[in-house]
């Protein structure tokens, strides 16, 4: 089979990875890739929100399945596209990548399919806003309807802070994204990542993760795309996963056939396990980066039946297995990261640190220059390690971290502890 992978960070690198490794493989493309895919993988310098530049590479070199990696593209029509041009597409619809796209959406169809989750109002007018904050309690989560890249979700502590920032998203702060809000309820519990792949019809439940969302230690400063991951997670027991699949992912796949847009690929929940069980907080329509990298280590087998049975109609009948060893993952991030920084910076040792037993490093910004691997993005290394135990994993990935020699970047140093701390229970 030959397989046109889209997107370049460290999920990608990771799904590369994994594909890599299949007999069924004959050539894996990647556009746009990045050095670490380089190096399993022919890199196509094609943006992946080009969507009319990616249809027509899929069809003039006739590859059999397109894998999406970044939400961009799904939201931009690629899947749709590419069905078009009879081109099978693991990632959903335009219509149906709406459950990432729109929170009011997903909000709108919890509450028809009786999907737990928070209590919420959707709104385009700020005085009404303001006013159905009266019938919620501090602190207020507010957020902004479409993609905004992560940062569309505010906690306001206080009804001061609530008001301003209603004012400031339907001012017009995050553009169109933020034309309509949804106000929540706050909901008390851990968090966990869930993912499922699905055909539209039969669903195949992967596994969970968790990830650390906040640039320092102790979950402190800002929000970024996640500093860290590992599976399994052990708040995600197998009755929640049961309560899972059937109280929220089941419906979910139901709902989209019966709005007439059955949702292709891989299903992210984004839940909070309260003392009512699991509730939905978000939905993604593409696996989670990092969370995708400790997902593809812990994976046995092939996974590309699995993604083309997906994009095919095909899910009927399959199944997975997952090594029981742990696997941790921590992020290198340029110094600065979530806000400014520099690129350029020369990273070295990476080799070293891979080369090292149950270690993988996959790249997300990095960029091959004349001189050697530089730094060229915000997150720009995943060092991975698999171990029996979640302390063994963690503590194999800090001796792989600490083998590379790259003074401007940072990583966090207590990635996994909520992890730890149950194990020593
Ligand atoms: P989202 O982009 O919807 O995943 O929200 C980003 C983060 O905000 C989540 O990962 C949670 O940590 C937090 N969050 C969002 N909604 C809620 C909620 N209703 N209650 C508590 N925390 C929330
Ligand atoms: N790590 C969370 C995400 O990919 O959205």
């Amino acid at each position: 089979m030959d397989i046109l992978l889209v997107g370049g960070g460290g999920r990608e690198h990771s799904l590369a990875w994994k594909i890599a490794q299949s007999p069924q493989l004959t050539r894996l493309f990647c556009a746009p890739g990045n050095p670490g895919i380089g190096e399993i993988a022919a890199t196509v310098e094609i943006a992946d929100t080009d969507v009319e530049g990616l249809v027509k590479f899929a069809t003039s070199n006739r590859v059999d399945l397109v894998v999406v990696g970044p939400e961009a593209p799904l939201a931009a029509g690629l899947a749709d596209r590419l069905a078009e041009a009879n081109i099978p597409c693991f990632g959903p619809s335009q219509a149906a990548a709406q459950l990432e796209a729109s929170k009011g959406f997903v909000k709108d169809l919890c509450r028809d399919y009786n999907i737990p989750t928070a209590a919420y109002g959707r709104f385009t007018a700020p005085d009404e806003a303001v006013a159905f904050l009266d019938k919620m309690k501090a602190p207020f989560v507010i957020k902004a309807d479409g993609l905004a890249a992560g940062k569309g979700v505010i906690i306001a502590e206080t009804r001061e802070e609530a008001e301003a920032t209603i004012h400031d998203m339907l001012g017009g702060q995050f553009g169109g994204a933020g034309a309509e809000i949804v106000i929540e309820e706050f909901m008390e519990g851990e968090e966990a990542s869930f993912f499922a792949l699905t055909d539209g019809y039969s669903i195949l439940p992967f596994i969970a993760a968790q990830d650390h969302k906040r640039a320092f230690d102790g979950d402190q400063g800002p929000n970024t795309g996640g500093m860290g991951a590992y599976s399994p997670a052990p708040v995600f027991t197998r009755a929640i996963e049961d309560r899972v699949m059937a109280e929220i992912i089941q419906p979910t796949v139901k709902a989209m056939q019966d709005k007439g847009a059955p949702y292709v690929g891989v299903l992210f929940a984004g839940l909070m396990i309260t003392d009512d069980g699991p509730k939905l907080i978000e939905y993604n329509a593409r696996f989670g980066d990092p969370e995708c990298q400790v997902l593809m280590r812990r994976m046995k087998g092939d996974i590309l039946p699995l993604l083309l049975a997906a994009a095919t109609g095909d899910l009927k009948g399959t199944s997975v297995d997952w090594h029981d060893d742990a696997c941790a993952l921590i992020v290198l991030a340029a110094q600065g990261y979530p806000g400014k920084y520099e690129k350029g910076s020369r990273i070295k040792r990476v080799r070293d640190a891979a080369a090292m037993p149950g270690v993988e490093v996959f790249h997300a910004g990095t960029k091959l220059t004349d001189d050697g691997l530089v730094a060229n993005g915000g997150r720009v290394l995943n060092i991975t390690a698999m171990g029996p135990t979640g302390k063994d994993a963690i503590a194999k990935a800090y001796r792989a971290v600490d083998t590379i020699d790259w003074p401007e970047g940072f990583c966090r140093q207590d990635i996994g502890w909520r992890l730890l701390a149950r194990e020593e229970v």
